[in-house]
This record gives C-alpha cells, sequence and structure tokens, in this order.
C-alpha cells in the first residue's frame, strides 16, 4: 500500500488544525501584547493607540514600496488606487492620534515616569515612512542626527539608498513627458492619469502635515511646551518637523499657478479623484 507524501501529510495536519479566528489573526497573542506599567487605567488607552498605529505603519510602508514598484512600471491607474487606501489609512492614523485629547494630562503623567527614555522618537517604521515616502534633505538629516545623539538613527541609514516614492514620482512624469509642473495643472484637455496620482500624492503629504501639527498640539495639551520630550527632544524640534514635504514640487507649482493667473483655465471639466 502507497505511504502518504510528507506534502500530503502537512496538509492532512493543517486540515485537522481547524483554521478559526483567533489562529488565523493570533488573537490571543495580539491581545497578550498590551503591558501598561503602571495600574493607571488610562495607560491601555495609551498603548493601544501607539501599537494600532504601528501596524497602520506597517501597511502604509508596504503599500509605498508598491508604489515605487508600480511607478516605474508605469502602471499610474492601479497607483492611482493604492494611493486612495494609502489616504484612507492616513485618515484612521489621524483619527487615533485625536482620541488621546480624551486622555487627562494628569492621568498621563501619574505613568509617564514609568516610560523611562522610551519615545516615539525611536520608531523604526516611522522613520522607515519618511525616508520611503521621500524625505532626506539635509535639515531633515541634520535635525535628526542632533536629536540622536550625533548619527542617523539606523532605520534612516539603512533606507537612504532606496528609491523612494517621490523619486519614482519624479522619474515617471520625465518619462511621460512633464518638463513644467504647472503646464501639467494648467491644461485640462491634457487631463491625465498623472495628474490625477499627483493630486492623491499631494493629500498624503497633507495628511501627514496633518498628522505631524496634531500630534504637536497633542504634545503641548499634555506636556507643555517648556519640558522635553521622554526622547530628550524640544517642543521647538517637533515644530520644525511641521515644515517637512515630500513632494515639494507639488507644492511649488501653486506657487507658479498663483503668480501667473493669465494663462490659468478653468478646469471645470477635470475629474477630481
Ligand atoms: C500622549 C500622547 C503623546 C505625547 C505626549 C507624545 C510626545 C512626544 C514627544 C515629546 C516627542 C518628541 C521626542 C521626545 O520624546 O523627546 C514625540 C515624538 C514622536 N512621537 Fe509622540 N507623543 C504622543 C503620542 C504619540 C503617538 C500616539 C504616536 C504614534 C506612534 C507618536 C509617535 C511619535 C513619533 C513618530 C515621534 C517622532 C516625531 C519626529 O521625530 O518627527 N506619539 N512624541
Amino acid at each position: 500500500m502507497a505511504t502518504a507524501s510528507t506534502g500530503q501529510r502537512a496538509a492532512t495536519a493543517a486540515c485537522d488544525r481547524r483554521l478559526t479566528y483567533d489562529n488565523y489573526l493570533h488573537i490571543p497573542d495580539l491581545l497578550s501584547l498590551q503591558q501598561p506599567l503602571s495600574t493607571q487605567d488610562d495607560e491601555l488607552h495609551f498603548i493601544v493607540v501607539h501599537q494600532a498605529m504601528e501596524l497602520w505603519f506597517k501597511l502604509l510602508h508596504h503599500d509605498v514600496r508598491q508604489l515605487v514598484l508600480l511607478l516605474d512600471a508605469d502602471r499610474l491607474a492601479r497607483c492611482c488606487t493604492v494611493m486612495r487606501r494609502v489616504n484612507d489609512v492616513m485618515h484612521a492614523l489621524l483619527a487615533q492620534l485625536r482620541s488621546l485629547r480624551d486622555l487627562p494630562p494628569e492621568s498621563f503623567h501619574a505613568f509617564r515616569g514609568r516610560l523611562s527614555g522610551a519615545s516615539g522618537f525611536q520608531s523604526a517604521q516611522f522613520r522607515e515612512l519618511e525616508v520611503a515616502s521621500g524625505l532626506r534633505n539635509e535639515q531633515y538629516l541634520q535635525d535628526l542626527r542632533a536629536t540622536n545623539g550625533g548619527t542617523l538613527p539606523e532605520a534612516v541609514a539603512r533606507n537612504l539608498h532606496r528609491r523612494s516614492l517621490a523619486q519614482a514620482h519624479l522619474d515617471a512624469a520625465r518619462r511621460a513627458g512633464v518638463g513644467d509642473w504647472a503646464e501639467l495643472y494648467r491644461q485640462p484637455h491634457l487631463e491625465t492619469t498623472l495628474h490625477v496620482l499627483s493630486e492623491l500624492l499631494l493629500d498624503y503629504d497633507e495628511l501627514w502635515l496633518r498628522w505631524r501639527t496634531e500630534h504637536v498640539i497633542l504634545v503641548r495639551r499634555m506636556i507643555g511646551g517648556a519640558s522635553r520630550g521622554t526622547g530628550g527632544a524640544s517642543i521647538d524640534y517637533l515644530e520644525r518637523t511641521v515644515r517637512h514635504r515630500f513632494f515639494p514640487h507639488l507644492w511649488e507649482l501653486r506657487n507658479v499657478l498663483a503668480a501667473d493667473p493669465v494663462h490659468q483655465t478653468t478646469g471645470s471639466d477635470r475629474a477630481r479623484p
């Protein structure tokens, strides 16, 4: 009689261990990861928001890397679909950040001391996402070095050589014959997927700007503007980060459009994403 192959045995074993909601999503593991350091009721909220954001950062980073490949293959329509999801996730991140406004500062201070030197500044995924999206100007790198004891955070150094979303966008535009960004926006008859995609990228940049701004406001609400963070940074450092842009060329072209309204078309037939 023929004996079962290793593959068949593995398949049978997998069927025996029936797939359930819990074991597919590893829910027991996930729910074991919230470990408050204090007895303060509100610490669980603080932990859950940070962990949830890290999960979303994971999906965003995955999508941003996918977008670079899609742009390099000139698959612009597919890029628009992915960008819509990316921007939906950014809205979810903002909503979660806002929920922390309900954390009373006196409750936060009851467990803040336990955090010791732990800080969001050390989030490797946040840095990977910034660099993958296109942030790598000298001011950004200088500020990071200064706040990080003289060296770049490892997650930044490791990713600086990889193509960013901003670079892939500029290259795709060059291949499509875009020399002057303002021209792309001024001529609705040339309405292209590239234009729609560029506006979705601007939405993404704007949502980051909103995240950074609301995070600074949250920090002021929780600890004021005089003390340093658990990572050692001042409020001035955080306020400077609000100047960062992934796609400066898309912001700059607004100046060009505003400075030369004569060439403006109404653009009323232009589809908004
Ligand atoms: C009570 C709420 C919060 C407070 C008081 C707070 C405070 C701070 C402070 C003071 C900094 C400056 C660095 C330092 O620690 O010295 C910082 C940076 C940071 N925080 Fe928060 N934070 C809060 C919520 C969050 C949440 C929910 C996240 C989500 C992951 C987060 C992510 C970050 C990141 C990524 C940075 C680095 C920002 C950058 O360098 O551009 N923070 N936070």
